[in-house]
């Protein structure tokens, strides 16, 4: 789509305030095959993927827009040779830089160069708290033994890091050995990520969708390392939302907080925003990233409250989750602007939960992410 395509700013529609984040999916090429890949199904080719000076420019249209954190992934981003200068551009107009990454392709010299380009965090992906269970999840056979040298040189080196864990039915119940690996591994931040089925992960439902009870004795976990480890681990626990009572904010609202942009440079609302029907979604840098957030009919669409309908429109909470995500209602319902699933009072409600019972007590095997390479 060209520049052309986008709307003239209404003037009586106020500017949005500027994103705080952006995510940029340097490729879609990673080393690894987890099942419960959130990326497309159709993944990006490396022919098609932008270059250095189109992702320089992006990332100094966004802070002109007004980001504030880079978040820099994949795929594995450490595919991507020019990583190093990526890093570079990003500090030099002054984004906060996080690297997002599995660990596998970085050795001590690479990390000294991301250093000095400015790093200035990492967030490691664990896919098990031992070699025979991660390298089984991630399909990579000496991943686990790569990703603890990495670690060790993060720690080494002062960076700080976060770790991200998927949880699924497979690896829920060691969630305490997964909180007492992050401690070990001298993380600040815990992220323990209960498994979204958008993208291929959709594909491995039967094979990984938590059971009930496991969901409960997660939170109990949760609940009690916070209070053990306060100021040693922080811990984000995002919960299975099948089980929950309400939706989360997918992505603090539509088009509020954050934005992604493709190895192709789409610029989407969200991860999953190219599986809604009727949206258009431009091109960065050729369209300006401003000019994206602010006038795009397809960051327009779900914004705010007004495109909302029953029960969302009248409900006390749509400030607050602002009718969950608009991706999931897609998935579960085929209406795009559906009350979220997960809702209890959404009318879906009882078909998601019969579906998430089936499918937790499924014995599917595994289906391993392709076309990564
Ligand atoms: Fe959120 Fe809509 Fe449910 Fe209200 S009805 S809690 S706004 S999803
Ligand atoms: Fe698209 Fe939630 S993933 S709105």
């Amino acid at each position: 789509m060209t520049e052309t395509a986008l709307a003239p700013s209404a003037a009586s529609r106020p500017a949005p305030p500027p994103p705080l984040a952006m995510l940029a999916e340097l490729t879609h090429r990673c080393p690894l095959a987890c099942p419960y890949c959130s990326n497309p199904l159709e993944l990006t080719r490396k022919a098609a993927e932008l270059d250095t000076t189109q992702w320089t420019e992006i990332f100094a249209q966004a802070a002109e827009l007004g980001v504030l954190q880079l978040h820099l992934s994949g795929g594995e981003p450490l595919s991507r040779r020019d990583l190093e200068p990526l890093v570079r551009a990003a500090r030099a107009v002054d984004l906060y830089v996080n690297l997002i990454t599995s660990g596998i392709g970085l050795t001590e010299r690479r990390l000294d160069a991301l250093e000095a380009a400015g790093l200035d965090h990492v967030q490691l992906s664990l896919q098990g708290v031992d070699a025979d269970s991660a390298d089984e999840i991630g399909g990579y056979r000496g991943g686990f033994v790569r990703k603890m040298q990495a670690a060790r040189w993060l720690a080494a080196r002062g960076i700080p890091l976060t770790l991200n864990a998927v949880m699924h039915r497979r690896n829920l119940d060691r969630l305490e050995a997964t909180i007492a690996l992050a401690v070990e591994m001298g993380a600040r931040r815990l992220e323990v990520a209960t498994v979204q089925f958008h993208g291929w992960a959709s594909l491995n439902r039967a094979a990984l969708m938590p059971t009930r009870a496991q969901s409960e004795r997660a939170a109990a976990v949760v609940r009690e390392a916070r209070a053990r480890l306060k100021g040693v681990l922080a811990i984000d626990y995002v919960p299975a939302d099948h089980h929950a009572d309400f939706p989360k904010a997918c992505m603090g609202g539509w088009g509020s907080t954050g934005l992604n942009v493709t190895p192709d440079g789409t610029v989407l609302p969200c991860h999953a925003a190219q599986t809604l029907p009727g949206l258009r979604f431009e091109r960065a840098p050729a369209t300006p990233l401003g000019r994206i957030w602010c006038d795009s009919p397809a960051f327009q669409a779900y914004r705010g409250t007004d495109w909302m309908q029953a029960p969302c429109r009248t409900c006390e909470r749509k400030t607050k989750d602002f009718g969950g995500c608009r991706c999931q209602a897609m998935a579960m319902t085929g209406d795009p602007a559906a009350t979220d699933p997960v809702c209890i009072r959404s009318p879906h409600r009882e078909a998601l939960t019969a579906r998430a019972e089936r499918d937790a007590g499924g014995t599917a095997a595994l289906v391993y992410r392709e076309g990564c390479g």
